[in-house]
């Protein structure tokens, strides 16, 4: 098995390599005065399986284009298997029509991933599981709220709250619960949908002098995780912490998540950012291995 760290995941791809004592070929990105640019691998790929990583997190374009033609050239170079791990799959909150006449984003993804020669898809904690029903490849979406919530109670908040920003996520504070075994909850959030603002309903929640955990798949402008942080703490939350697996951290979401009484963000390197505390490799190479 040959793995590929693409432009957007150069670090997480090499980790995975390193635990699957797989070996690395790697891309060079040659940059034109116009913006464009050529792709090279670093060594040969015919009658391997190949297995390419790459995120598509901003700028979602370029690293969807990147992924896209990585994937078709080695195919074309007569790799024998390609996988593409693509732990964070942009455009995946557009998987429906929510107004007449929008595109349905995560489909287009899908067909042109498809299209491009992949014979496996592996993602993590995709928005919606309903994206990988456009698939007819075998794919997997990994789920990495079990790391995220042994990576807290190694750090002795066993016992902590687990909460969900939104119904919809609720899995996710569940699935956290499993390891940490302090309840979960859930806020309801409501998204306009021309002006893209968030609405969270205030919700009275028994977290008095307690430590809680918000867990969601994406923190992009930081709107959703600050909100709840904020209500946790006005209710009397002792510790909270925000905790997801795919962080964008949009312009000031940071800044805004922790002036509204978060003590840290914990992400994982799904995005190559600051808050990647919590590796996704160790899930990625235990499903490429299977
Ligand atoms: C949407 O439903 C997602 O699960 C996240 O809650 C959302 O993307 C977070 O966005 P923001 O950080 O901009 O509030």
């Amino acid at each position: 098995m040959i793995v590929v760290p693409g432009p957007a995941s150069p670090s997480l791809g090499k980790i995975i390599a390193k635990k699957l004592n797989a070996q690395v070929i790697s891309v060079n990105l040659k940059q034109f005065p116009d913006g464009e640019y050529c792709l090279r691998f670093q060594g040969k790929l015919d009658g391997e399986e190949v297995v390419v990583v790459q995120s598509t997190g901003p700028p979602q374009d370029t690293n969807v284009l990147q992924l896209l033609l990585m994937l078709d050239a080695a195919k074309e170079m007569g790799a024998t298997k390609v996988t593409a791990v693509v732990p964070y799959l942009a455009f995946a909150r557009q998987d429906k029509r929510f107004l007449s006449g929008e595109v349905i984003s995560a489909e287009t993804l899908v067909k042109l991933i498809q299209a491009c020669g992949s014979d496996r898809f592996i993602t993590v904690n995709i928005h919606s599981e309903n994206t990988l029903k456009c698939f007819r490849i075998p794919t997997e979406n990994l789920s990495a709220i079990t790391s995220l919530a042994e990576y807290f109670k190694n750090r002795g908040l066993n016992g902590a709250f687990s909460l969900s920003p939104d119904k919809g996520a609720i899995k996710w504070a569940e699935e956290a619960d499993k390891v940490l075994g302090g309840g979960c909850g859930w806020l309801k959030k409501e998204r306009d949908r021309y002006t893209g603002e968030i609405q969270v309903e205030e919700k009275s929640l028994n977290v008095k002098d307690r430590d809680v955990i918000v867990f969601d798949d994406i923190i992009s402008t930081g709107g959703t995780i600050a909100r709840a942080v904020k209500m946790l703490k006005t209710q009397g939350a002792r510790r909270v912490y925000a905790a997801c697996v795919h962080p964008l951290l949009i312009g000031e979401a940071t800044q805004k998540i922790l002036q509204n009484g978060a003590e840290e963000i914990v992400g994982t390197d799904s995005i190559p950012t600051s808050v990647r505390t919590v590796s996704l490799a160790p899930l990625i190479a235990e499903a490429l291995a299977r």
